[in-house]
């Protein structure tokens, strides 16, 4: 393949440039490239490296690498396109991963998977392997797979305090992440664990569940029980209080006596388990709110305000759409009639509150 073969422009190179038909070969021609000074030039010798790289096919992302070179060919400027030409060969030749997640930040464009925005709108809940939408009070698995791809590593260690039907430990599984979960009820870790043995374990991945009050359990013990000392991440999904009542059992937080009972319980767990916690990790608490007596009573924001209260930082309050479910849709109706008549707006969202241990 020639290259630089229009000799009648300024600053154009005598000799013709054959591409070598390997990775390295794409590379060099870029990086050769950063020596030329016509604009014009360049681009048109980053087209036939374009239309080299569509026929031989020899970067791994090559849409990404397709759409960089015409986003290039865009620039106005000399110092813009080197610029991004040498940002383009720094992202196939180099990784840059950071200390809490497998993303190699080079290569940023190509994870448009993660979410980066506060306001989180999901369509449809993932049901896809071990995940089912069976357990009431569930959240979609779309929730932990968001957080620990971008918090958590291969082979690191997840705790879920209020694991229900383990919906968080079929996603670390998947994601290859260890997890511990933690629930009262012991019919709920029965399904939890039939839920969790229905996923492929193809990286190996290690879990263990705990049917104990998660209030007043001992961290550091139980984590020793299992050969660690601290976890990487902690994903919270109490009850929302009484909105949904889990059981009977008067150590259940659905059953909180008051406001300040289920808070003080809120408080106490995040003191237990603050000191497993690996320092400069995070913290994901998932709430929603809840209306009483003609009130909006804003538990998330209770929540988030006793959690502050604890030297945990406030990175992120994310706020995430509640999807439609059939027994929903039938209500809506009845539900618009009662927020025009009671004079407030029916719930849409609840939070995702994201801490960091600092
Ligand atoms: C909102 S659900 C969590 C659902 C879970 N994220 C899922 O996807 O299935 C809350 C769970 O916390 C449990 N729970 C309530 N109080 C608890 C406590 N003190 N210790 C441990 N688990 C508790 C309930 O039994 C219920 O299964």
């Amino acid at each position: 393949m020639n290259l630089f073969n229009n000799k009648e422009l300024n600053n154009v190179p005598d000799e013709q440039l054959e591409i070598e038909q390997t990775k390295n070969g794409i590379f060099t021609a870029l990086e050769k490239l950063l020596d030329l000074k016509d604009l014009h030039y360049i681009k048109k010798e980053l087209l036939a490296i374009s239309e080299f790289e569509k026929e031989h096919k020899l970067i791994d992302n090559y849409s990404f690498f397709q759409n960089d070179i015409e986003q290039i060919r865009n620039t106005q400027t000399i110092e813009r396109t080197k610029y991004y030409i040498k940002r383009l060969i720094k992202s196939l030749k180099e990784e840059r991963f950071s200390k809490i997640n497998d993303l190699d930040l080079n290569k940023w464009k190509q994870y448009d998977d993660i979410i980066t925005d506060s306001l989180w709108v999901l369509d449809k809940r993932d049901n896809s392997g071990a995940h089912n939408g069976n357990y009431w009070g569930n959240f979609i698995p779309q929730i932990p797979n968001q957080l620990f791809k971008r918090y958590t590593k291969k082979g690191e260690w997840i705790l879920d305090t209020f694991l229900g039907s383990g919906t968080s430990i079929i996603e670390a599984r998947r994601l290859g992440r260890n997890a511990v979960g933690i629930e009262l009820q012991s019919e709920v870790v029965e399904i939890a664990q039939s839920n969790i043995q229905k996923e492929e374990n193809f990286f190996n991945t290690e879990y263990k569940i705990i049917n104990k009050d998660c209030t007043e359990l001992n961290y550091k013990e139980e984590l020793k029980k299992i050969g660690i000392k601290q976890v990487q991440f902690v994903i919270m999904h109490p009850p929302y209080w009484d909105i949904i009542k889990f059981s009977e059992d008067e150590k259940d937080l659905s059953n909180a006596k008051s406001l300040k009972d289920f808070l003080d319980k809120i408080g106490k767990l995040i003191d237990a388990l603050y000191p497993i916690l690996e320092k400069g990790r995070y913290l994901a608490f998932v709430i929603g709110d809840k209306y009483s007596n003609a009130e909006w009573i804003p538990l998330g924001f209770y929540c988030m305000n006793e959690i502050q209260k604890r030297k945990l930082k406030l990175k992120s309050i994310i706020v995430k759409n509640f999807e439609e479910t059939k027994g929903k849709m039938k209500e809506k109706e009845l539900w618009r009639y009662r927020a025009l008549l009671g004079g407030f707006y029916i719930f849409k969202h609840e939070y995702i509150l994201l801490f960091k241990k600092g």
